[in-house]
């Protein structure tokens, strides 16, 4: 696997891989790769003949300072994790490569249509601005012919979806479902920071989610979200800070279970002080 940190250098490679009619996936991530990513990383080596990944702790999509400082940042071993996988490049550009001053402290205008508008959105102000300005100057550079994204991040994919669209790039969005650990917690960097005994217990985040699915029948959209809502609340110390049940492509709350064929519960729960989201399928 070849190490790439400068964005000219990337920019020029794919554009030769391309004249030597080579198929590119690309997986955007922010390092502290854990098993979730490598699924992508896997599915990408899969369907193309090259597999690009970018490790890059994303300043702009960081609404909390002390967040972007705490991030985990360890490059080698996410490199000698991307060589088990056998990635072909691994991109892992400097803040100052990939932004200009002006870059950096301004919000990057985008027209969401709404997207940002639920969930985490307005919990993250600017969060999914500094995504789509990531996401869309990556695809500049790379071109790739797909890109995959984790379903565990709901509504990320959505967004990113529109800003293909939007923007007119030829690219593939492929997203990928949860990778979850036996128990049924979604695997995230974050689970490092709970403790042994809080890992246990969030997996109840799943495990409720899972079995509202029978509920459809008997209770309400607004029933079955207060359900999972106290469900939770009950089990210390988790406490839901929202659960909502959503179209999966326009993400707007529904109100009836018969409203549409793409149905979504996307919740996001502290366990103490650890912020973890998850999400479940209904149809
Ligand atoms: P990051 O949190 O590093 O995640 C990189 C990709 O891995 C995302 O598409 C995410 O949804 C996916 N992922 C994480 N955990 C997963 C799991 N358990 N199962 C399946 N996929 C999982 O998301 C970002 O980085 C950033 O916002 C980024 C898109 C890279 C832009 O900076």
């Amino acid at each position: 696997m070849k190490i790439i940190s400068s964005p000219s250098e990337i920019n020029h490679l794919c554009n030769n891989l391309k004249l030597e009619g080579k198929t590119i996936g690309l997986v955007p991530t922010m390092g502290a790769l854990h098993d979730g990513h490598l699924s992508l990383i896997k599915r990408a080596k899969k369907e193309n003949e090259i597999c690009i990944v970018s490790v890059f702790v994303n300043p702009t999509q960081f609404n909390n300072a002390k967040d972007l400082e705490t991030y985990p940042r360890d490059l080698n071993k996410d490199a000698t994790l991307l060589e088990t996988v056998s990635c072909d490049y691994l991109f892992a550009p400097k803040a100052d490569e990939i932004y200009s001053e002006e870059e950096k402290n301004t919000t990057f205008k985008f027209d969401f249509q709404g997207l940002d508008k639920v969930m985490e959105g307005p919990r993250r102000p600017g969060h999914f601005n500094g995504v789509v300005q990531i996401v869309s100057k990556l695809f500049t550079l790379i071109q790739p012919h797909k890109a995959y994204f984790g379903e565990k991040d709901f509504q990320q994919v959505a967004i990113i979806r529109l800003m293909t669209q939007t923007m007119k790039f030829d690219i593939e969005i492929c997203p990928c479902p949860i990778l979850r650990a036996e128990n049924g917690l979604a695997l995230s960097s974050r689970n490092e920071l709970l403790t042994e005994n809080e890992k246990q217990i969030a997996t109840n985040i799943f495990h409720v989610l899972n079995e509202s699915k029978t509920k459809t029948d008997k209770l309400s959209v607004k029933e079955l979200i207060n359900w999972v809502e106290n469900e939770l609340n009950a089990i210390q110390p988790l406490q839901v800070e929202y659960y909502e049940i959503v179209d999966g492509t326009t993400l707007q709350p529904i109100s009836s279970w018969n409203e549409t064929n793409d149905i979504v519960g996307c919740i996001t729960v502290y366990c103490g002080n650890v912020r973890l989201i998850d999400n479940i399928r209904y149809k």
